[in-house]
């Protein structure tokens, strides 16, 4: 039985003071840190690397979640492994053959997941999902926190349920209503940004997506 995950995004955190919000987010219950890495290529949006993940990795016993938008993830895993990262995710749609970073992530004895855009299907990534550890389903365009959630991505969900028995987890748009009908489906990790991180009580929050336990 798989466990059900909450990683809030550090994504819609305020950075002015990063180490507070992750203690806090990790005492009112999160799973997993859920750390956001884009480039301004792969996609619109720039955000932070490395350094950032040194820096927290003192800060939470928690898994770090690092979710790698960016062009040449190949040639950035040693970094963020160094960084401290627990999980490695990187994109399917990528020039570099996505066997060799889940390779090079695995030679680090880290876990490896691969991400889908919601406007691609899991038939190109069908072959390696026995390599992976986690699919990470994205159900906003990748870029930026605060999106609407697209419920197109649901069936796509349940279709990789019944192929792939690891962590499915999902990212974009994420709230107690999304959070239900994304569990339904079969997705176990919800990443959740602004749900988390605008809200008063991240604890009742974190509660709410968990299903009020
Ligand atoms: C978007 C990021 C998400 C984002 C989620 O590209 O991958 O992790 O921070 O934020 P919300 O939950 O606000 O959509
Ligand atoms: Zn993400």
């Amino acid at each position: 039985m798989l466990k059900n995950i909450i990683a809030p995004s550090i994504l819609s955190a305020d950075f002015s003071k990063l180490g507070q919000e992750i203690r806090d987010v990790e005492k009112a219950g999160a799973d997993w840190i859920h750390v956001d890495v884009m480039d301004g290529h792969f996609v619109p949006n720039i955000t932070i690397g490395p350094a950032v993940i040194r820096s927290i990795r003192p800060v939470t016993r928690l898994t770090l979640d690092v979710h790698l938008m960016i062009k040449n993830p190949g040639k950035f895993v040693e970094s963020f492994v160094k960084a401290g990262s627990d999980i490695i995710t990187f994109h399917s749609e990528i020039e570099e053959d996505p066997k060799e970073v889940i390779k090079l992530i695995k030679y680090y004895n880290k876990k490896a997941g691969i991400s889908i855009k919601p406007g691609t299907d899991i038939e190109p990534i069908e072959k390696i999902l026995p390599m992976v550890d986690m699919v990470l389903v994205m159900t906003v365009e990748p870029g930026f926190s605060g999106q609407g959630f697209i419920s197109d991505c649901l069936p796509k969900i349940e279709r990789l349920r019944k192929i792939f028995k690891k962590d499915i987890e999902v990212d974009g748009g994420i709230n107690l209503e999304r959070s239900r009908d994304c569990m339904k489906s079969g997705a176990n990790v919800l990443v959740a940004g602004s749900f988390v991180f605008g809200a008063k009580d991240y604890s009742a929050a974190i509660k709410e997506l968990r299903g009020g336990v």
